[in-house]
């Protein structure tokens, strides 16, 4: 989809819709909305007197123009209550809009940049969220349909109207900003939702690099070989059950100064989690294809960092591999050296995350990094703690949670802090190794953490648990069914805003 903007008054828009917004409870029409009832002799005024459309979040009533107005169809979208607003209700405007050009077949449509918003909101962060939710709610995986591939409808074009020239190079920046974003949150969709059986390690790792290549990212993909010399043996534990080989993956962009330590992004990797030899049910073990989820999002940050040339140092680290029962499987029982010495007793084959990330969390304390975030789709227990609505963070690092907590809330995309308290160290002590990989039932979100956290040394380190949040099951404004691309936004957000 293409999102361009065009300079020019609304009764010159010729489309095949053109979306306005409105607020709820808007009785007096102003500005732009009064421009355009008057251009369709009233018809607005007259569809929200008739109680029909209110202007509540979400709502979408379609008005069919009879007076010769250039555009057949018109879209009113709801942005709920004005004292409620937020950038969101914008980013969910535009996936409305989309969602309902989708239903009609359409190919493309206008939409009335809104001139009624608070005045706090600045022009640029609300033309990205705009098309942020336009091209976010027009994505569509439609590889592998082969039959029905006609049928799969995505618009070409959106065109976010505005007279006022003077607003149009921040709209403009923001519609750049926005189109990067949502092409890096595609991406990690993309990722998420391809199966299992392409998305090996090994094709992670060449496609990482690719891109890599394209927006002048350095990129090394190491092989069973180097990550064995490295001494990774937590990696290479939960590795010895598959035969597609693992791989590590790195990537480093450096936008800041020189002498700048990186932010390190680490990602889970697991191309597919069958629990190995604790094996898994067989009802929906499918969505294991998904266990890649925290790789794909630094990924997809990492290149959308790059993208927007934003001024730091980046390194985006990824442990990836199958987790798989066989013959020559890691099983319950086995002790694991990790890269940092530390010995790992395994429990339990399918809280093979923790171990992966283990040796990755090693490697990043190279970079001597100022900060350490690591993303992985992790347990379980955070999904009961937490459901579908927000990813936990648990970490060492009052003013990293700070920053990711400030980019939360501009990227709607929730997240909320579990403690780790000392007490919890007791779950997870072996009575022969270091640590062990399961601490029980109790807190299984925290033990995983604090099982982290113990490799997380040297440096300010936060854990987000994405497990809820990876796959979305019902679909949403701007998020459709499958791969939700959640935190790529959020850690975009915060690197915008690292040096602030
Ligand atoms: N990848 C899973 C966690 C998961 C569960 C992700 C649901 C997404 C949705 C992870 O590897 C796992 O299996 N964790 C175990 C840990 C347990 C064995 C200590 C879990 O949560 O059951
Ligand atoms: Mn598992
Ligand atoms: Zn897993």
């Amino acid at each position: 989809m293409e999102v361009k903007v065009l300079n020019t008054d609304l009764a010159q828009i010729k489309d095949e819709a053109v979306a306005i917004t409105f607020f709820e409870g808007e009785k007096v029409l102003k500005g732009k909305g009064k421009q355009l009832d008057s251009l369709l002799s009233g018809g607005i005024s007259n569809l929200i007197k008739s109680g029909d459309f209110t202007g509540k979040a979400g709502q979408v009533a379609v008005f069919y123009p009879q007076n010769g107005y250039g555009t057949k169809r018109v879209f009113l979208i709801g942005l709920g209550k004005k004292e409620k607003f937020d950038l969101d209700k914008i980013r969910a405007a535009g996936g409305r809009a989309v969602q309902k050009a989708k239903e009609l077949k359409l190919k493309r449509f206008a939409f009335i940049y809104p001139d009624n918003l608070p005045a706090k909101f600045q022009n640029q962060d609300v033309a990205q969220a705009l098309t942020e939710g336009v091209i976010l709610a027009n994505y569509e995986m439609a590889k592998y349909k082969t039959v029905d591939k006609d049928k799969i409808i995505s618009i070409e074009d959106v065109t976010l109207i505005e007279k006022d020239s003077k607003k149009s190079s921040a709209i403009n920046k923001g519609r750049e900003i926005g189109e990067i974003t949502s092409w890096s949150a595609c991406l990690t969709r993309d990722w998420v939702n391809f199966p299992p059986n392409e998305l090996t390690p090994t094709k992670l790792g060449e496609e990482s690099k690719k891109l890599a290549l394209k927006y002048n990212v350095k990129c090394q993909v190491l092989s069973p070989e180097e990550i064995k010399k490295l001494g990774m043996g937590a990696l290479l534990g939960v590795a010895k059950g598959s035969q597609e080989p693992c791989r590590f993956i790195i990537l480093e962009y450096n936008g800041g100064r020189k002498t700048e330590s990186p932010v390190v992004l680490v990602g889970k990797g697991i191309t597919f989690d069958s629990g190995g030899i604790s094996i898994k049910p067989a009802e929906n073990m499918d969505q294991m294809k998904g266990d890649m989820a925290g790789a794909a999002t630094v990924i997809s940050a990492g290149l959308g960092a790059a993208r927007l040339k934003l001024p730091v140092n980046l390194v985006v680290l990824v442990p990836t591999t199958e987790n798989l029962p066989s013959g020559t499987a890691y099983k319950p029982g086995d002790i694991l050296t990790s890269m940092s010495g530390k010995t790992i007793e395994v429990l339990n084959t399918d809280a093979e995350g923790r171990v992966v990330l283990a040796d990755a969390l090693a490697y990043a304390s190279r970079y001597k990094p100022q900060a350490v975030i690591d993303l992985a789709t992790l347990t379980g227990a955070c999904v009961v703690a937490l459901g579908n609505v927000a990813a936990g963070m648990l970490g060492t690092d009052d003013k990293l949670k700070n920053r990711l907590k400030d980019a939360s809330k501009k990227t709607a995309e929730k997240l909320w802090e579990l403690p780790l308290f000392e007490e919890y160290e007791e779950q997870i002590k072996s009575n022969i190794a270091d640590v062990k990989n399961t601490g029980g039932r109790p807190a299984g979100a925290i033990t995983a953490a604090y099982f982290l956290k113990m490799f997380a040394d040297g440096y300010p380190w936060v854990h987000l648990d994405i497990a809820g949040m990876d796959l979305e099951e019902k679909g949403k404004a701007y998020v459709p069914k499958g791969g939700s691309g959640y935190g790529v936004r959020l850690l975009i957000q915060m690197l915008r805003d690292w040096r602030r």
